[in-house]
């Protein structure tokens, strides 16, 4: 694993050594490890499930004043419509850190369990960012959590849609540690993201009309070679000699935009995850994780909470 940046400046090492270092306990750049292990915990009261009652909630039920959105709307991460509320089988988990932010994203896919718990109602695919507080005296508390799922029957996710594929799809790409001299700094990786989005959502102006042309839109983007899509549950993988624009159409003039967009940033791997809401889609919430590698983009993972639905429905 390669080590983050530092968190201190370089000139630390010059200073004489101190024995507390009360200014720097008001740092916005969180920690590394404090991150990496938080995110972890989180993960593991995802895949247990918040019940409300046991051990399992973890660090989510340590921070009384959480504040949880699922597809948009706020709700009690441990209320009976939680997608949180009961275990879930994960079959595939990934996560990424953002030490600027201090924050972390978990990308994950869930099977139907044999009992139907969770998963109950087919595969579902999770983004969630994850937003901490960190504080000298109180250590590393989870502030927000902006989750949004996907399932069967929502945009790209057909019902008895192949999970075994997709899984394939999902553990079988490279989302390793770059060396320092390949990653690109949080700017271009955010740069990389939005000429994405502005590409396949269009762009709008302020009264909400569709400014994008298609020629402006795709070369904007800094296409990688090889990249593939993962849109859903639907794979486009067009191997070496092309690039991940092969089968989308720009938005153009009747674009409505992939708006509200929030960042979490891992330049240690070239990770970008958005969440945000796709126009085009009528606004549902969407998740995107984009791999940029020395300023292109190699992997493009999407999906759309289309059907806005909860556990119960
Ligand atoms: C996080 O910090 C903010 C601002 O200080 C505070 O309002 C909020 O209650 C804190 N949340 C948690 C879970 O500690
Ligand atoms: C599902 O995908 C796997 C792996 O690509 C493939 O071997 C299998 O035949 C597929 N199953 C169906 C029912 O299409
Ligand atoms: C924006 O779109 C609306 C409705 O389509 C239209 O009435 C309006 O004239 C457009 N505004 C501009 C500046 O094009």
């Amino acid at each position: 694993m390669l080590l983050p940046k530092p968190l201190l400046s370089p000139l630390l090492p010059l200073l004489p050594l101190l024995t507390s270092l009360p200014t720097l306990a008001q740092q916005t750049r969180c920690q590394w490890s404090t991150l990496r292990s938080a995110t972890d915990q989180v993960l593991e009261s995802l895949t247990a499930g918040i019940t409300g009652t046991t051990a399992a909630g973890g660090i989510l039920l340590a921070s009384p004043s959480l504040i949880y959105t699922q597809n948009s709307v706020a709700l009690s991460i441990a209320s009976p419509d939680s997608v949180l509320s009961a275990p879930l089988d994960v079959a595939f988990a990934h996560s990424i850190v953002d030490q600027d932010g201090c924050a972390g994203f978990v990308r994950i896919v869930v099977l139907p369990s044999s009992d139907g718990e969770g998963g109950g109602k087919g595969v579902l695919v999770i983004g969630a960012q994850i937003f901490y507080n960190y504080t000298f005296n109180q250590g590393t508390t989870v502030r927000q959590i902006d989750l949004v799922f996907a399932r069967e029957g929502d945009w790209q996710m057909p019902e008895g849609l192949n999970a075994t594929a997709l899984l394939g799809h999902v553990a079988g790409e490279d989302w390793g540690a770059l060396s320092r001299a390949r990653q690109d700094s949080r700017a271009v990786l955010e740069g990389v993201a939005g000429t994405y989005l502005d590409f396949v959502g269009g762009t709008v102006n302020s009264d909400g009309n569709g400014t994008g042309t298609d020629s402006e839109a795709a070369v904007a983007v800094p296409w990688g070679r090889p990249c593939s899509r993962l849109e859903g549950s639907v794979y486009t993988a067009v191997g070496d000699a092309e690039s991940c624009e092969k089968g989308l159409s720009p938005m153009g003039g009747t674009a409505q935009g992939i708006t509200g967009r929030q960042f979490v940033v891992d330049e240690s791997i070239g990770a970008v995850s958005v969440l945000a809401r796709d126009g085009k889609l009528g606004g549902a919430p969407g998740v995107f994780e984009f791999r940029v590698v020395e300023g292109k983009l190699r992997y493009v993972h999407q999906f759309a909470a289309t059907g806005l639905a909860r556990m119960d429905d």
